[in-house]
């Protein structure tokens, strides 16, 4: 018999395939079970290292959906979880806020009502994990990071939407008891991720010589954490973290978008074996993003000094290694924008320019 059974939900998108990958191969005495309504972010390619794995189970479902959702408690014995889908790009939560609601707010309210109902308050061995972004803090000027302590400001729909979903599981640890842990991270990058995102769009986009487009002046700074450390530590918290807290996840690694553009661009050149300069050729700067956060940086000192994590990579490391998989990987990346992502690209830049 299993050990635990965990239900892993988004397990088919970016970060989560990661995590269902880790889970399977490091703990052979788990069932972990990927629960993923596959929309476009979801892809079922992610996985096809698991195939077959006894230890893992794919099922096809909507945490917004009470009846979804009541089937695989109905179905598993399920005594953890760890929460990853969600809607998660800010641009698209820009042109159409409900589908953030109805899955960021209503589905993680859907799965904390389940958890309750079929764990009946007895709660020991159990946890609900949801995974959370520093995008919830708002945006820093030049100088500080965010703390656990920092008090919310979203300032998208999307961080709204992660905000409210934040307070939702907050409040049911501390209203019922339910055994709840939260992280915030900061931003990811890595294999697998949807080129609707700024660094998997523009390898992409130089591969195919396509405009790189930046938003305003570039002058924005994001904190870029590789994916791998992003699992690593939810590995830790799940099995280590307090019940009741907040962990801060980030790589101390900041960057302003346009010279993460041109580093990235420095790679490129050098793996497509064309003269430096070549890439750079297509930055385009474009009409900036609305409510467009200048800054994010995380202080990560908490999860660094209670539980012993860090970053294990560093990012000219693991920018290459992201790139050496989109080249290595080209039908996923032909796969993945075909059809519904030309309309999107189209819609998205077209009245950017
Ligand atoms: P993603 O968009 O790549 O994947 C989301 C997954 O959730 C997809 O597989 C999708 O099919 C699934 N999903 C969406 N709606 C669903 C629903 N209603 N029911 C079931 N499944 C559904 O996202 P990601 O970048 O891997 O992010 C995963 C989580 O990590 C999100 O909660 C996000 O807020 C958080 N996060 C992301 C980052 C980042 O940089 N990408 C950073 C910090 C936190
Ligand atoms: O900080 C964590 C968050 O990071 C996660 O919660 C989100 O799910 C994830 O999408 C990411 O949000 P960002 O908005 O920071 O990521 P994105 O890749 O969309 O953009 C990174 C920066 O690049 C941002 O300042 C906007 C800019 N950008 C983005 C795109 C897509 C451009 O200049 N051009 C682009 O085409």
């Amino acid at each position: 018999m299993a050990q635990r059974v965990l239900l892993i939900t988004g397990g088919a998108g970016f970060i989560g395939s990661h995590v269902v990958k880790l889970f399977v191969n490091r703990y052979s005495n788990y069932q972990i079970i990927n629960f993923d309504k596959l929309t476009y972010a979801g892809n079922l390619q992610n996985l096809t290292d698991i195939d077959g794995k006894s230890n893992y189970q794919f099922i096809k479902g909507d945490i917004a959906s009470e009846s979804d959702v009541n089937n695989v408690f109905e179905q598993y014995p399920i005594d953890g979880i760890i929460h990853l889908a969600a809607e998660s790009h800010v641009d698209r939560s820009i042109t159409d806020p409900m589908a953030f609601i109805r899955t960021n707010i209503v589905g993680t309210t859907v799965l904390l009502n389940t958890a309750r109902k079929y764990w009946k308050e007895n709660y020991v061995g159990k946890l609900f994990y949801h995974i959370s972004t520093d995008e919830v803090y708002g945006s820093l000027g030049a100088h500080g990071f965010f703390t656990e302590e920092t008090p919310y400001d979203p300032r998208s729909p999307y961080s709204a939407s992660k905000a409210a979903s934040d307070h939702l599981v907050r409040a049911y640890y501390h209203t019922y008891g339910l055994p709840t842990v939260i992280s915030n991270c900061s931003n990811n990058y890595g294999p697998n991720q949807f080129p609707e995102k700024l660094i998997p769009l523009s390898i992409n986009n130089i591969k195919n010589k396509k405009p790189i487009p930046i938003y305003g002046k570039g002058e924005n700074i994001r904190d870029w954490l590789f994916v791998g450390d992003h699992a690593a530590a939810i590995d830790l918290i799940f099995h280590k973290g307090k019940p009741g807290s907040t962990y801060n996840i980030g790589g101390n690694n900041e960057w302003k978008n346009i010279d993460l553009i041109r580093l990235l661009c420095r790679i490129m050149d050098k793996k497509l074996s064309q003269p430096q300069g070549e890439s750079e050729k297509l930055i385009t700067f474009v009409k900036d993003r609305a409510g467009h956060d200048l800054r994010y940086a995380i202080d990560s000192s908490k999860i660094q000094s209670e539980l012993g994590w860090k970053p294990s990579l560093t990012f000219d490391i693991g920018l290459e290694k992201t790139v050496d998989w989109y080249l290595a990987n080209q039908a996923w990346l032909n796969a993945v924008v075909s059809g519904d992502y030309q309309k999107y690209y189209e819609q998205q830049y077209s009245k950017r320019e």
